[in-house]
């Protein structure tokens, strides 16, 4: 069966158990551990947007109707998108709150670039906590359905991706 670019398999997974571990550290309030790891997922999901675009491979239409297919693309569409969306609140809400984005005692990004607003900076973290389940149900969905198909339809959608 044919496969997606190794780059964009590497990158799939690798920003896969990122993501699963910046969901434990939020919840676990391992904030540091969070704030790395979600930065580090938002310069890969950027990569990546590069990466699937420019090695972009067709493959034959595995859906059974037009429904599936479009929930399909839309889903990974704001994938793709919420894994940059979701970090950049995060560091956003923080700068309204007067926090640099400090990486190995460097600042990265001053949170000077704006002014302090708490109201605004509370916004943003809902903003940020609620766009992160919506993400993490899209992800249920995406992962649920890869299976399905690889399991229950058997059409090996998973070989696509390894
Ligand atoms: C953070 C979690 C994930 C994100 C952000 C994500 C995102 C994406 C994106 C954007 C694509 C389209 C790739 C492209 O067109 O180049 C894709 C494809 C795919 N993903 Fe994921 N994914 C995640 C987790 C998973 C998991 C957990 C599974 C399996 C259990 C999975 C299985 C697949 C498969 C099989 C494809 C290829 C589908 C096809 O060709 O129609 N993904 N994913
Ligand atoms: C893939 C990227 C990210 C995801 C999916 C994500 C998701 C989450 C989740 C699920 C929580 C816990 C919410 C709760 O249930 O209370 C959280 C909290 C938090 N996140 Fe992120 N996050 C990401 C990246 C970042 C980044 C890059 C930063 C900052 C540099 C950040 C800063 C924070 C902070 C400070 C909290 C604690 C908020 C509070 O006190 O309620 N996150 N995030």
């Amino acid at each position: 069966m044919q496969k997606y670019h190794r780059i964009n398999i590497i990158l799939h997974w690798l920003i896969f158990l990122l993501v699963v571990f910046v969901y434990y550290t939020g919840w676990y309030r391992a904030l540091p551990l969070h704030r790395f790891a979600g930065g580090l997922v938002l310069v890969l999901a950027v990569i990546r947007l590069v990466t699937m675009h420019v090695w972009r491979r067709r493959f034959p239409d595995l859906s059974v109707n037009k429904w599936e297919k479009y929930a399909a693309m839309a889903t990974k569409i704001a994938l793709a998108l919420l894994f940059i969306v979701v970090p950049i609140l995060g560091i956003v809400f923080r700068m309204y709150f007067g926090l640099d984005l400090v990486y190995f005692g460097q600042v990265v990004v001053p949170a000077h670039l704006v002014s302090e607003n708490h109201i605004i900076g509370e916004s943003l973290r809902q903003w940020h906590v609620g766009l992160a389940y919506l993400a993490l149900l899209l992800l249920a969905g995406h992962a649920g359905a890869a299976i399905y198909h690889h399991t229950v339809r058997k059409d090996n959608l998973l070989n696509r991706m390894f």
